[in-house]
C-alpha cells in the first residue's frame, strides 16, 4: 500500500472554511448534566460549572436541548414562552453567563429551536383556542371534521408518533393538527404572521450571541395546502430507510416544498445577521436523499442534517464501508455528513455495543475520523449505559401510553422496534463521580430521575486520570482531530476492501497544499473485529498520530502493522 506524500496529495484544496465544518458538537440535556442549585434538576449554572471539563475534553460546540419556559410534558419540547428560561434551569442572566463562559474558552453554543409547534399552554394557543373568530386562530392548523357531522378527523394523517394527529376541540367543534403529542399543537406556517413571529424569536437569541440552531422535526413545518389524504404503506415502524410508517406514506403531512422556502428565509436571516458565521442543523428523520434535500444542492439551505443511519449500524467492516460510501455519494463537498450514534431520543450507543469499551473506542475512532461533523451525546465519552427504568413510572410524555402495559409486552415491542420505548432511559444524570447521586446533585437532594447504578466505575472522576479509559481515548482523538486539517476537514477516499484484511476498514483523509498552507495525508485503519489483523504498510514515511491503544508504538518505516482487536488508529505521512 502506498500513500502519496503531502505535496502530491490528490485531495481538494480546501478554501477557507467556516468554523462549523471542523467542529465537534457535544449535546447537553440541561436537566441531566449538572445540578448547581441543589434541587435535583440540572441547570444552566451547572453547565457553566462544567465548562472547563468540556474545554479539556476538546469538543468545539455545545448544543443545549430546550431550556425555555415549558410545562415540561415533553421535557422542554413543549414551549410556553420562547424567550424565557424555565425557572428550574435558571434565568436569562444564567444563560448569558453560560454563553460568555463558553465563548471565553473558545466553545460555541447552539440552541434547540422548536419551530414546528408550541405547548398548548403558550399564550398564542390559549388565544387561538378561544374560538373560530379569534385573531390568533389561524396561527395554528384548524379544520372542520369530515362531513356529514364533522365528527371524523379532516384527513387520515397520522402524527410522527403513530397516533391520530388531529385533535377535536369541543368548544369550537373544529380539529387542530399536532405532528407530535396532543399538547404540542402545530403552528401554521402558511400564515405570514407566524413566520414573522418565529423569525423574531431567532433574532432574539442571535442577539444573545448564540452560534447556531438545531431545528427540531424541521420536515414537519408545513402540511399539504389542500389537505389531501396520505397514501397507504405496508410499513409500520418508522425508520430512516423509508418515509412510510404506521401504515401510511406521509407525503401530504411531511416534507412539503414550502418548508424549503421558509428555510431559505431562515438561512438568509442567519447568514446576513451580524457578519458572524453560524450554522443550522436539522432533524429530518427520512431516507438519505430526502434528508439531503434540506441542505439544498450546494448547502444553500441547512448547513447540516442529522444522519441517523449510524444509530443502529452494527460495528462491522462491511456496514461501516457501505455507510461511508453512501454518505460520500449523497453529501459531496461542499455538503457535509454528520455522525450521530446516540441522542436524547434513542438507545445509547454503548448499550448497542454490548457495553464493550473496546468497541466503544473503535466507534469513537470512526466518529472522529470519518468526514463529517460528529455529534457526541453527553455521557457517550464515558460509556454511560442506557438506564433500565420501570415503564410504569416513566416521565416521558411519549411513553405514557405504555405505562399500563405489562413489562413483557413492553419488552417485546422494544425488541421489534429495535430501540428503547422510554426516553427517560437515555436521559439519566451524568456520572461525574462515585459520590452519592453520581456527583450530579448534592447527596441530600433527590435527582429528578434515578441515577443509573454502576456509577463509580464509569464516572468522569474514575476515568480522568486513567490513560486507558474511554474518556482518555476520546480526548486523544479529539486532540488529533484538532491538530490535523486532513482529519477535521479533508476529503475522504475509501480503500478497497480487497487491499485490506477481512474486518478492517481503511480510508485516507487529504488536504492539498494551498497557498502558504502545507498539504496533509492521513491514513485511518479501523479493525472492526475481535482478532488481530496484519496490514502491510509500504510507505516508510507513515507515523502514528493516534490510536485507541495507548501502548501502540509508531511504525518506523515500511513494516507490517499488527492491529489489535477493535483497534482504530491514524497514521500521518511526514
Ligand atoms: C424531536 C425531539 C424530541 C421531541 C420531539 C417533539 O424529535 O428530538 O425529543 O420530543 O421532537 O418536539
Amino acid at each position: 500500500m502506498r500513500f502519496a506524500a503531502p505535496h502530491q496529495a490528490a485531495g481538494v484544496a480546501v478554501p477557507p472554511q467556516p468554523w462549523w465544518v471542523r467542529t465537534v458538537v457535544y449535546q447537553i440535556c440541561p436537566r441531566s448534566f449538572f445540578d448547581a442549585s441543589g434541587d435535583g434538576i440540572g441547570d444552566l449554572a451547572g453547565i457553566t460549572a462544567k465548562l472547563d471539563y468540556l474545554a479539556e475534553l476538546g469538543v468545539g460546540t455545545l448544543w443545549l436541548t430546550p431550556f425555555y419556559d415549558s410545562p415540561q410534558r415533553d421535557f422542554g419540547y413543549d414551549i410556553r414562552d420562547f424567550r424565557h428560561v424555565a425557572a428550574e434551569y435558571g434565568s436569562l442572566g444564567d444563560f448569558q453567563s453560560l454563553i460568555d463562559g463558553a465563548h471565553s474558552r473558545g466553545l460555541r453554543v447552539v440552541l434547540d429551536l422548536v419551530l414546528n409547534h408550541t405547548s398548548d399552554e403558550h399564550e398564542w394557543f390559549v388565544e387561538a383556542r378561544k374560538g373560530r373568530t379569534n385573531p390568533q386562530r389561524d396561527w395554528y392548523v384548524w379544520r372542520d371534521g369530515r362531513q356529514p357531522a364533522g365528527q371524523a378527523p379532516p384527513t387520515n394523517w397520522r402524527s410522527l408518533v403513530g397516533g391520530r394527529g388531529w385533535h377535536y376541540d369541543r368548544g369550537s367543534g373544529q380539529w387542530y393538527w399536532a405532528q407530535f403529542l396532543p399538547f404540542q399543537p402545530d403552528l401554521n406556517y402558511r400564515n405570514p404572521d407566524v413566520r414573522r413571529a418565529m423569525l423574531d424569536i431567532v433574532r432574539y437569541w442571535l442577539d444573545r450571541g448564540v452560534d447556531g440552531f438545531r431545528l427540531d422535526i424541521v420536515n414537519a413545518l408545513l402540511e399539504d395546502a389542500s389537505f389531501r389524504d396520505n397514501a397507504r404503506s405496508w410499513r409500520f415502524f418508522p425508520s430512516h430507510q423509508s418515509t412510510g410508517a404506521f401504515f401510511q406514506r406521509p407525503d401530504r403531512s411531511l416534507n412539503q416544498p414550502e418548508t424549503l422556502a421558509f428555510l431559505a428565509e431562515l438561512r438568509a436571516l442567519i447568514d446576513g445577521y451580524d457578519g458572524r458565521s453560524r450554522f443550522l442543523v436539522g432533524e429530518v428523520v427520512a431516507p438519505l436523499d430526502v434528508a439531503r434535500s434540506y441542505c439544498g444542492d450546494h448547502g444553500e439551505l441547512l448547513n447540516l442534517v442529522f444522519l441517523f443511519a449510524s444509530l443502529r449500524m452494527p460495528l462491522r467492516a462491511r456496514r461501516i464501508r457501505e455507510l461511508i460510501l453512501q454518505y460520500e455519494r449523497q453529501f459531496p463537498e461542499p455538503l457535509m455528513p454528520t455522525w450521530v450514534f446516540s441522542n436524547h431520543d434513542r438507545l445509547r450507543r454503548i448499550s448497542r455495543l454490548g457495553g464493550d469499551l473496546q468497541r466503544a473506542k473503535l466507534n469513537a475512532a470512526l466518529q472522529l475520523t470519518a468526514r463529517g461533523v460528529p455529534f457526541i451525546y453527553y455521557g457517550e465519552e464515558i460509556g454511560m449505559p442506557q438506564a433500565r427504568l420501570p415503564m410504569a413510572q416513566t416521565q416521558d410524555g411519549l411513553a405514557h401510553r405504555f405505562r399500563r402495559w405489562p413489562q413483557a409486552l413492553v419488552d417485546l415491542l422494544r425488541l421489534l422496534a429495535g430501540d428503547s420505548l422510554n426516553r427517560d432511559e437515555c436521559r439519566a444524570p451524568m456520572h461525574w463521580s462515585s459520590e452519592q447521586n453520581g456527583g450530579f446533585c448534592p447527596p441530600h437532594a433527590r435527582p429528578w430521575i434515578s441515577v443509573a447504578p454502576a456509577v463509580s466505575a464509569r464516572s468522569v472522576a474514575a476515568q480522568q486520570g486513567d490513560e486507558r479509559s474511554l474518556l482518555s481515548c476520546y480526548r486523544r482523538f479529539l486532540e488529533a482531530r484538532r491538530a490535523s486539517p486532513a482529519l477535521s476537514a479533508g476529503a475522504l477516499s475509501l480503500l478497497a476492501a480487497s487491499e485490506l484484511p477481512a474486518g478492517v476498514v481503511g480510508y485516507r483523509r487529504t488536504v492539498a497544499a494551498a497557498g502558504e498552507g502545507e498539504g496533509e495525508v492521513v491514513l485511518v485503519l479501523l479493525n472492526a473485529c475481535g482478532r488481530r489483523r496484519s496490514v502491510r504498510i509500504s510507505d516508510p514515511s507513515l507515523r502514528l498520530l493516534v490510536s485507541t491503544d495507548v501502548d501502540r508504538r509508531s511504525p518506523t518505516g515500511g513494516e507490517s502493522l499488527v492491529l489489535g482487536p477493535w483497534e482504530g488508529l491514524v497514521l500521518r505521512a511526514r
